[in-house]
């Protein structure tokens, strides 16, 4: 259950669960903001995601962050979904209210804010290279199209899945060009690549060709830790500037947030915060 000793109405639900910073950036976001809540953990056990939720709730639970593995089962239970929850096909984020259970998904807004706001680099009209087709990838496509980018060019191991997502997605795409490769087939040069492949994981680079980069090209990996990533370093290898996500991991929780509490955490400190903690 979670791990204060008071009730936590809200919690990160995953397994494992013990590494989450939810609970510290919601913490803060509370404190930010004046707002009462405490935030725990829930270590659900694989095959009783269902029933931890009830109990949760039925204990008073207001709302919950899904992680890693339980994102789509929270999209099968959900009583309402947002439309960016719809699109990304998982959702991240449970409100329960009134005895529904509204379920967003607040990872792609948390990516573009990043990118817009923090790192200061305006989609609009820019060409976009995202690499990966898996969920890390889809959850992210609605909000990108809905940035006005020029091109958005996806690119995977598997073509197959890359050209299933932009069927998906092209009833959203309008003024963009939207479409599917393997990697050998991507030799232009992007304003920004995202890499939402798990390959960082495995420390391995899905095989692009160095010319994507450019001097002002943004590469950015969805992933983040102690250090670069290889695809990091492979991208300022051949001049790129490059983020990790940990400032998509803040602004995805402070969407969060916005979503059940009404209101909008500052997220600098915080995700200096971090910063610091994983150095
Ligand atoms: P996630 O939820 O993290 O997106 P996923 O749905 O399993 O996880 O998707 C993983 C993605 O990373 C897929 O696009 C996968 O490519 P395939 O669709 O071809 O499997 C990609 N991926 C995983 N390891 C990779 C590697 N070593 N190099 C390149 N792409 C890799």
């Amino acid at each position: 259950m979670t791990d204060a000793t008071s009730f936590a109405e809200y919690v990160v639900i995953g397994n494992p669960i013990a590494h989450s910073k939810s609970p510290d950036i919601h913490t803060r976001f509370a404190a930010d903001t004046a707002q009462d809540l405490r935030y725990g953990r829930l270590l659900a056990p694989l095959d009783g995601f269902v029933a931890a939720v009830q109990e949760f709730v039925a204990q008073g639970g207001k709302g919950a962050n899904v992680t890693v593995p339980f994102k789509l089962e929270a999209y099968a239970l959900a009583t309402t979904l947002t439309t960016r929850a719809k699109a990304a096909g998982a959702v991240n984020t449970l409100k329960f209210d009134g005895g529904g259970m509204l379920g967003d998904n607040t990872d792609g807004i948390g990516l573009v804010t990043d990118i817009a706001r923090n790192a200061g680099f305006d989609l609009e009209g820019k060409k976009i290279l995202l690499l990966g087709a898996g969920g890390a990838a889809r959850g992210v496509i609605l909000p990108l199209l809905e940035s006005h980018p020029a091109q958005l060019v996806i690119a995977n191991r598997t073509p197959a899945k890359a050209l299933e997502l932009v069927q998906q997605f092209q009833p959203f795409a309008e003024q963009c060009a939207l479409s599917a490769c393997g990697f050998a087939d991507v030799q232009q040069q992007f304003d920004l690549v995202i890499n939402a492949t798990s390959a960082s994981l495995q420390a391995d680079v899905p095989p692009i060709a160095p010319q994507v980069f450019g001097v002002a090209t943004l590469a950015y990996d969805m992933m983040y830790g102690k250090q670069p990533t290889v695809f990091m370093q492979f991208a300022a290898a051949h001049g790129a500037q490059v983020r990790d996500g940990l400032g998509m991991l803040v602004e995805q929780a402070a969407e969060s947030f916005f979503v059940w509490r009404g209101v909008r955490p500052r997220t600098d400190a915080v995700f200096v915060s971090l910063r610091t903690q994983l150095s």
